[in-house]
């Protein structure tokens, strides 16, 4: 089953608004490629600049975070149909860095991936094990853990559309890259359990993607891999090597 690539940058708390703009169109003809999606996932604040300045080009715009509610009184938030009529087609939800520093846990991810689907967003849906978790060996009930719970009473309608993102949280940030074999067991197992979960049909259409330290290097041997059909970069989406991680 050919899935679509998709190669997503998570700019983390980087760019104002006008350095956005600016990379923005200092990576447009490198990241051109009709094979793939092409998603910027935007701090709140560059999210309507972005979306401007990709208008007409192959690039979708994400956000890295939003609250379950429509609208309220939640100081400091920001609502899907915020990021809606922004233009946002993609929202990373379960970040490492959101559960471990702001203290997310898998019900509110449950409740975001569940929301983002009824507000027409579709999720970056994230998991990973420690480095503790990865030398215990308990790294893939970790995840199989993570995924169970955050998919609690999403249809299988629904994740046939989903982006699940396996990124090891050893591995973010540290320039010390899982193996492409290492990662290709981890988004084998997700694959396998999403047929368990629901069918093989909706395994084979979930896309997976990898993150954590992949860059213009690593990048071909991890996506050659049967089941990642993508990346979620940080630190390289800053750079014009994103556009060769696009067209590895
Ligand atoms: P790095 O690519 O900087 O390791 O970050 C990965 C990541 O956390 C993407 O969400």
């Amino acid at each position: 089953m050919a899935r679509r690539r998709i190669i997503a940058g998570n700019w983390k708390m980087n760019k104002t608004p006008s350095e956005a703009v600016a990379l923005v169109a200092e990576l447009k003809d490198l990241v051109k490629n009709d094979d793939v999606d092409v998603v910027y996932c935007v701090p709140a604040i560059d999210i309507v600049p972005v979306a401007e300045a990709v208008k007409g080009t192959n690039v979708h715009v994400g956000a890295e975070n939003f609250y379950i509610v429509d609208n309220g009184a939640f100081t400091g938030e920001i609502s899907a149909p915020m990021l809606k009529d922004a233009g946002v087609e993609y929202v990373i939800i379960g970040h490492s860095e959101r559960r471990d520093i702001f203290g997310e846990n898998d019900i509110l991810i449950n409740q975001k991936v569940k929301k983002a689907f009824a507000s027409g967003l579709t999720p970056i849906l994230c998991c990973g094990e420690s480095l503790a978790l990865r030398k215990a060996d308990t790294y893939k009930e970790w995840i199989e853990r993570q995924i169970t719970w955050d998919l609690d009473g999403v249809t299988a309608d629904q994740v046939k559309k989903l982006v699940i993102a396996y990124e090891p949280i050893w591995a973010i940030g540290t320039g010390e890259t899982a193996t492409a074999d290492q990662a290709e067991e981890v988004c084998g197992l997700i694959r396998k359990l999403i047929a368990k979960l629901y069918d093989q049909a909706t395994a084979d259409e979930v896309r997976i993607q990898y993150g954590g330290s992949m860059n213009a290097g690593n990048a071909a041997e991890l996506l050659s891999k049967e089941n990642i059909d993508g990346g979620l970069i940080g630190g390289a989406s800053l750079k014009p090597d994103f556009g060769k991680i696009v067209n590895a």
